[in-house]
């Protein structure tokens, strides 16, 4: 009974701040510069940026924790990143959640004119300038900030850290992939811990899915194959080539092992506990005669149709809620990130060819890619011995589970750069997620051990802060 009550209780806090951080009182729009790295007059163009902020748990000149916001409107991050809201009571926080420049609502005017202002750099001043006028305007000058993240949010906070330690004192950067560059790491992971997801779930499931790509192709070379195929699918539309139905299948069996959340979550699609699992059941109870691609296709309908809502499946024109749109220029110009698929995973290999890709994005959008950029700017190589000695207060957090995950900091660089890694689970950013009652012992430790890690740069601040307030 006791249990049940405090439970109720959360469950209503939990409500009303997020129906506040929804509509949350006063002004909540920052005037920015478009340019903050130099002094021509149109660096002086005004978009306006977009934060939620709640001082539901806030004691003034307490902590405010920051969510560096990535690629999307702010209200889908702050919907599932429920672990800065789980802890604000203990730590007394305010809690802001930042959108990132030219997603969701904080896009400046004329964007095709303006799209070689959406960089991390200038993401990371607007952070920046965003925080030191929130604390002027509340007179808590002093309050230490906090930075969090997830994935592309996740590389924004441990840079924001390293760039900006007057402004934050510590980032949990979670499955934060800052590896992903210049050939740090192999192309191949991605794709290769994706199959292993499945393979774990079950090798038939890991064997039928890697059948299927064949049977798919078949389609190509049979009259009226695009029809055929069109109605296996279950299309609104019939489709205009094989490939799209591929990257449909690809997209569904990635994205589910970057959601493989141990309970039921709606981060890309409404999912059940486990869905690759779960995915992997659909396929093994088929009955024996079934080919490989209808199992393949039954998974996948997993993905897109768990609500059972849908009536047919649009499958070449994909919608996009969340606005990702602005992530396709930044990996044509400074988030140049390699993939490539080995013939040992579960998909139809492929290498990472760097001359097309140029070609591609010349072709969209009149630029290069610069894949030394991000190294140059924020390091990567040797990651381990130049943090070492530089910097500190950072928390990288990787579910091996995630397909992003090896290309994050996987080792401990220092007593307060630390890593936390689970093995053989754990998907993406899964420890920001709302805790819950089902959630596994392995992911209530990671979270006691952030807990304790902040709690630790919080107190240590304050202390330093005393004795420099003795001194003068
Ligand atoms: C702080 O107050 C000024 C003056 O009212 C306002 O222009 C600015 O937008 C406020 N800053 C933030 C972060 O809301
Ligand atoms: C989606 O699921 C519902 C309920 O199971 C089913 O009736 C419907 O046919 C499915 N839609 C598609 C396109 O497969
Ligand atoms: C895709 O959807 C958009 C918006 O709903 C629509 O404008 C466009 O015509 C569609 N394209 C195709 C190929 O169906
Ligand atoms: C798989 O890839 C490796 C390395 O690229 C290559 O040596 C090998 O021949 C390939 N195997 C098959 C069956 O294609
Ligand atoms: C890093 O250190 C922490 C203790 O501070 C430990 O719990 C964790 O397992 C270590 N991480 C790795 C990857 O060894």
């Amino acid at each position: 009974m006791e249990r049940m009550s405090a439970c109720l209780c959360l469950v209503f806090l939990f409500l009303t701040v997020v129906a506040e951080a929804k509509y949350p009182p006063g002004d909540t729009l920052l005037p920015q510069n478009l340019d903050h790295f130099s002094f021509q007059p149109e660096s002086y163009r005004i978009f306006h940026q977009k934060y939620l902020i709640s001082s539901h748990f806030w004691r003034k000149g307490g902590p405010i924790f920051v969510y560096t916001g990535n690629e999307g409107d702010i209200e889908w991050f702050a919907s599932n990143t429920g672990f800065m809201l789980d802890i604000a009571p203990k730590f007394q926080a305010l809690l802001v959640f930042i959108e990132h420049r030219f997603y969701g609502e904080s896009k400046p005017h004329n964007l095709a004119k303006t799209m070689g202002y959406l960089n991390s750099q200038q993401a990371l001043a607007d952070y920046a300038i965003l925080i030191r006028s929130l604390k002027q305007n509340l007179s808590s000058e002093a309050s230490p900030v906090v930075v969090f993240g997830g994935s592309y949010g996740g590389m924004l906070a441990a840079w924001f850290r390293l760039k900006y330690p007057h402004i934050t004192i510590g980032a949990l950067a979670s499955s934060a992939p800052i590896l992903q560059f210049d050939k740090i790491v192999p192309s191949s992971s991605f794709y290769d811990v994706v199959s292993q997801d499945f393979k774990d779930a079950s090798l038939n499931c890991f064997e039928v899915i890697k059948k299927s790509w064949r049977e798919l192709e078949v389609f190509s070379t049979m009259k009226d194959g695009l029809q055929e195929l069109s109605k296996k699918f279950r299309t609104c539309k019939d489709l205009h080539a094989v490939y799209l139905a591929s990257r449909w299948l690809e997209t569904a069996f990635t994205d589910t092992a970057m959601v493989n959340y141990p309970t039921p979550a709606n981060f890309m699609a409404p999912l059940p506990a486990y869905p690759v699992e779960e995915m992997c059941k659909i396929i093994d109870r088929f009955p024996l005669e079934a080919s490989n691609l209808d199992r393949a296709f039954a998974a996948a309908s997993l993905y897109y149709n768990y609500s059972g809502s849908e009536n047919c499946f649009d499958i070449e024109n994909q919608t996009d809620p969340h606005g990702l749109n602005g992530w396709y220029w930044q990996a044509c110009t400074e988030m140049v990130m390699p993939i490539s698929c080995s013939n040992q995973s579960m998909f139809q290999p492929f290498e990472y060819d760097e001359k097309v890709d140029q070609e591609d994005c010349l072709k969209e959008y009149g630029v290069k890619p610069r894949p030394h950029w991000i190294t140059t700017e924020f390091g990567g190589h040797r990651i381990e011995m130049v943090l070492k000695r530089f910097g500190s207060n950072i928390i990288f957090s990787n579910g091996m589970q995630d397909p992003w995950s090896r290309e994050g900091v996987l080792k401990n660089i220092s007593s307060s750069i630390i890593a936390l890694v689970t093995k053989k689970a754990g998907a993406h950013h899964t420890d920001l997620r709302a805790a819950t009652k089902e959630d596994p012992e392995w992911l209530k430790e990671q979270r006691r051990q952030e807990v304790a890690e902040i709690e630790k740069w919080i107190s240590e601040y304050y202390s330093d802060l005393r004795q420099e307030e003795q001194a003068k």
